[in-house]
This record gives structure tokens, C-alpha cells and sequence, in this order.
């Protein structure tokens, strides 16, 4: 079916916010050690401990918040073991994730110092499931009281003068699950009881975060907005993306067949489905959208790497990763009214990963190139784009295949991001561009690949990398793009005087 898409580049429809390019970061297989943290004496170039390859290529996407220890680490995390010399912190097993040696050699100083590193913001989530009301307060204040106080002198002693700024501070984590197995009721009541000792200290304003449903479990949102809404700045919400309905057979990242394509992406489009319904029941408490919706755990999920730790999820990343990215960023767009942050699982090495590295090697996966490519549209302004495309079939079933967003910026830069979900067939896609005022410069960056699991390797690391696009007409009005099968599209046009 022929493709028609119209932009109202004159309809404003508020602020994307950066925050929606969001990470995540757990102590979780090689996610924090060997992909973040490498330790002063190691030969990997590093800063203070922390891998200079890494923090390069994160500050290059403008990585905007980064959120730690976990998952369900966080919830078996007590802070004061990852404080004071390092030679002297408690070591211990890592019970939820592959049973290895915890040497807590990451931990407060060491992320606020990462965050520092990348400019970004710092989002703790803090122990509701094993860890008590004075653990989670007393935290607080060693990161953010600058006065005169156990906790702060505490922090003195290990080094650092300063309070640290902390906006942004998680009260839990899937307490409907690893974070306690708690009902709703339960855990509304103990929200409001350690949201109590969350303070704001001098200039520090929390955010405070509420932990929210699983998937389709839209009782537990109704529940915690009936009972804590008024209580909290965001509630959370996780959501993975698996191609097969089974945990114990996800199906794997590479060397999969048309239909597990298929049903990864028809997967991962349900999430404009679980933001609609989510936001529906915060309106009815929260009319004026004060409570944020945070996506903390999005992504897909696959089996591991063939003779890998079960328990670290490390799974390659190919343009499916790319495409799952770049439509789950234009849903978040489209809701970006409510969703305030979301946050990739995870940054290196684990799930949907935007590096992966081996020693001292690093690449940069299909996922992070579509971070690079969408940057532009961190806090720009989301404009009006309607695009009435054909669908893509497969085996009965339907899924639009283009997904479509388009923002403004500050300096009247408009961006248009466009995902071809089609594994098989290149898409022309007519686009009017409306209540542009006289002529237009267009240019694009693409990102394609040349088979459905196309991905990069340590020996292969640009297989899959931005292109320079150039197979569009400017007509008039109608600006006309070919997209190739399976690729992530960005075009930028600057209104010329
Ligand atoms: O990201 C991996 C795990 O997935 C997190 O620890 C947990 O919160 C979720 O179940």
C-alpha cells in the first residue's frame, strides 16, 4: 500500500525529555565490572578506575541519567559496604546474578564519580525488599547533607567534602517480585513510610520514585495511585521485549527466523498499548500529569550467548536491537506528556546493551547508533506527524510498517525519525511538509542492515554503522525517502531563508 505522511511542522505538542535517553546500569554480570569499572591498577586505560573507552562513547550520545545498583540487585544492596578504602570493603556473593565474588569495589564515590565523568544525572535506587527505613534515610544523608551530621562526617572521612546533588532516588525495585514479592497494598503502605525519610537536604530536591507495575499489571498502578499517588513524583514501569512467550526458551539474539523478527518487533510495539493504559488510570488521580511515568526497564531479553554465565545476560545485539530502539523511542515521543525518563537494560555487556566489550576491546552496538542518531531529539519539542502507511504481514498477522516521530529544536532544526520494520521490502515514503515557511535543507543519517541479525563483532566492529543518506527527493513540498529494509532513518531539515 502506498505510504503518505504529513508533517505539521507549526503543531507543537511539548517537550521530549532527555531523560527518555535514559540508562541503566546493575551489578549484574559484566555490566559494572570489565564494562564500567576496571580498577586504578588495571592495564585498560582508565580514570580513577573507571574505563575511559566507555565513558567516551557514552558522553558522545549524551547519555542524560544513568540509574544504579539495580534491578534486583538493588534490593540486596546495603551501601555501607561499598564505602571506605577499598581493600577493606566486605566481599561477598552476588546471590541473584551467577553467584560470583561481590568486592563492593563499585559503589557510592565510585558512581557519583562515573556520573560526574559523563555529566550526567545520578538516579539511585534505593533497598525497600531486605534493607530498613534508617539504611535508605541515612544513605540520603551521606549523599546530600552538607551539614553537620553522622553521615555526612562519615562521607567527609572517605573523602569527599561535598554534598553530591541527587535528583532522582528509586524507593525500591519490582517489589511485586525480586524486590520482596509484596501485594500492592503492602508495599503502598511502605512506600509512604520510606518516601517519609527521603528528605530534601539544603538545595537537594528528590525526585521521589515509586516502584510500579510489571508489564499489563494495571491494578498495581491503580493501587499505588489510589493509595501513595500524592506521595510520589514518578511511578516506574517494566517492560522486556522476549521474541518466543517463554522464559526458559526467549529465543536466542542471532540466527533467528523471519518470524522471530516479526515477533520481536509486534512485541516491542505493545509498549505504546502499556503506556496508554498505565497513563489512563494515573489521569483519573493525576489529571495534571505531575507523577511521571519512568520506564526503568525496557529492552529485549533474549537466551544468552551460547557457553556464557546464565546469570550475567549477555546477548548480542544485531539492527532488530536497532529497530526495537528506534520504534520504542518514537512511542516514547508520542507519550512523552507522562513519560518523563526510561532507561535502557542495560548500558554495557547485559541485555539490550549499547557496548559490549572483551577486555580491553570495546564495540559499539546497532542500539548505540540509534542513541547516536536520536540524541537530537533530547528536549526538543515533539511536533505533529501523521503517517497513514501500509502494513507489514507476516504469517496472518499485521504490524505498521513504518514508525514514524518528528521534534523540533531550540534553533528551529526539525528531526524525523523513521523505522522501515519490513525485513524484506525497501519503503518510499511521501512526506508533505507542512507550515514550513519557504525552502528547506535536507540531509540524513541511515542505519540498515544487510540480513536480519546483522550485527557487529570485536573483529567486525562496523558492520553495522551509520550512513550518510542520500536517496530522497525534495519536491515542492513533498519530500520523498526510500527507506531499505530493516533500517533506522533520521532526516534533519533546516528552513533556509
Ligand atoms: O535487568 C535485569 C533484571 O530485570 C533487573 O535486575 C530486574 O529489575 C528485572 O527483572
Amino acid at each position: 500500500m502506498a505510504q503518505r505522511a504529513v508533517l505539521n511542522a507549526d503543531i507543537r505538542k511539548g517537550k521530549i525529555d532527555r531523560n527518555i535517553y535514559g540508562h541503566f546500569s546493575e551489578h549484574l554480570g559484566r555490566c559494572i565490572y570489565e564494562g564500567i569499572w576496571v580498577g586504578e591498577d588495571s592495564p585498560i586505560p582508565n580514570t580513577k578506575g573507571i574505563r575511559n573507552d566507555v565513558v567516551e562513547a557514552l558522553k558522545e550520545i549524551r547519555i542524560p541519567v544513568l540509574r544504579w545498583p539495580g534491578g534486583c540487585f538493588a534490593d540486596e544492596y546495603h551501601w555501607k559496604d561499598g564505602i571506605g578504602p577499598r581493600e577493606g570493603r566486605k566481599r561477598m556473593i552476588n546471590t541473584h546474578w551467577g553467584g560470583v565474588v561481590e568486592n563492593n569495589h563499585f559503589g557510592t564515590h565510585e558512581f557519583m564519580e562515573l556520573c560526574a565523568m559523563l555529566e550526567c544525572e545520578p538516579y539511585i535506587n534505593g533497598n525497600v525488599g531486605s534493607g530498613t527505613v534508617q539504611e535508605m534515610s541515612e544513605w540520603v544523608e551521606y549523599l546530600t547533607f552538607d551539614g553537620v551530621s553522622p553521615m555526612a562526617e562519615l562521607r567527609r572521612e572517605n573523602g569527599r567534602e561535598e554534598a553530591w546533588a541527587v535528583k532522582y532516588f528509586g524507593v525500591g525495585n519490582e517489589n511485586w517480585g525480586c524486590g520482596g514479592n509484596m501485594r500492592p497494598e503492602y508495599y503502598a503502605d511502605l512506600y509512604r513510610r520510606y518516601q517519609t525519610y527521603v528528605r530534601n537536604y539544603g538545595d537537594n530536591k528528590i525526585h521521589r520514585i515509586a516502584c510500579g507495575a510489571n508489564v499489563d499489571d494495571y491494578n498495581w498502578t491503580e493501587v499505588l495511585m489510589r493509595e501513595a499517588g500524592r506521595f510520589m513524583d514518578a511511578l516506574t514501569l517494566h517492560y522486556y521485549t522476549l521474541p518466543l512467550p517463554s522464559w526458559e526458551n526467549k529465543g536466542a539474539a542471532t540466527g533467528f527466523a523471519p518470524a522471530e523478527w516479526f515477533s520481536t518487533l509486534e512485541k516491542a510495539l505493545r509498549m505504546d498499548e502499556l503506556i496508554t493504559r498505565h497513563s489512563t488510570i494515573m489521569d483519573k488521580y493525576d489529571p495534571e500529569k505531575r507523577v511521571g511515568l519512568i520506564v526503568d526497564e525496557w529492552g529485549t531479553w533474549y537466551d544468552v550467548e551460547p557457553g556464557t554465565n546464565p546469570g550475567f545476560l549477555y546477548q548480542q545485539n544485531s539492527i532488530r536491537d536497532a529497530l526495537v530502539a528506534g520504534l520504542t523511542f518514537n512511542i516514547f515521543h508520542k507519550h512523552s506528556d507522562r513519560v518523563r525518563m526510561a532507561n535502557i537494560a542495560q548500558t554495557v555487556n547485559v541485555l539490550q546493551a549499547v557496548i559490549l566489550t572483551e577486555g580491553e576491546k570495546m564495540l559499539l552496538t546497532p542500539t548505540y547508533h540509534v542513541f547516536n542518531m536520536y540524541k537530537v531529539h533530547q528536549d526538543a519539542e515533539l511536533l505533529e506527524l501523521t503517517v497513514d502507511c501500509g502494513n507489514y504481514s507476516f504469517d496472518g498477522r499485521e504490524i505498521p510498517e513504518i514508525s514514524a516521530s518528528a521534534s523540533v529544536t531550540a534553533e528551529g532544526v526539525i528531526h524525523i525519525s523513521l523505522c522501515n520494520l519490513n525485513h524484506i521490502a525497501a519503503v518510499s515514503v511521501p512526506l508533505e511538509l507542512r507550515g514550513l515557511a519557504g525552502k528547506a535543507g535536507v540531509t540524513g543519517t541511515v542505519l540498515a542492515g544487510d540480513a536480519m541479525d546483522a550485527h557487529n563483532t570485536f573483529s567486525q566492529p562496523e558492520n553495522v554503522a551509520p550512513k550518510a543518506f542520500t536517496d530522497f527527493t525534495l519536491e515542492g513540498d513533498i519530500l520523498t525517502a526510500v527507506l531499505p529494509p530493516m533500517s533506522v532513518l533520521v532526516l534533519e531539515i533546516t528552513p533556509q531563508a
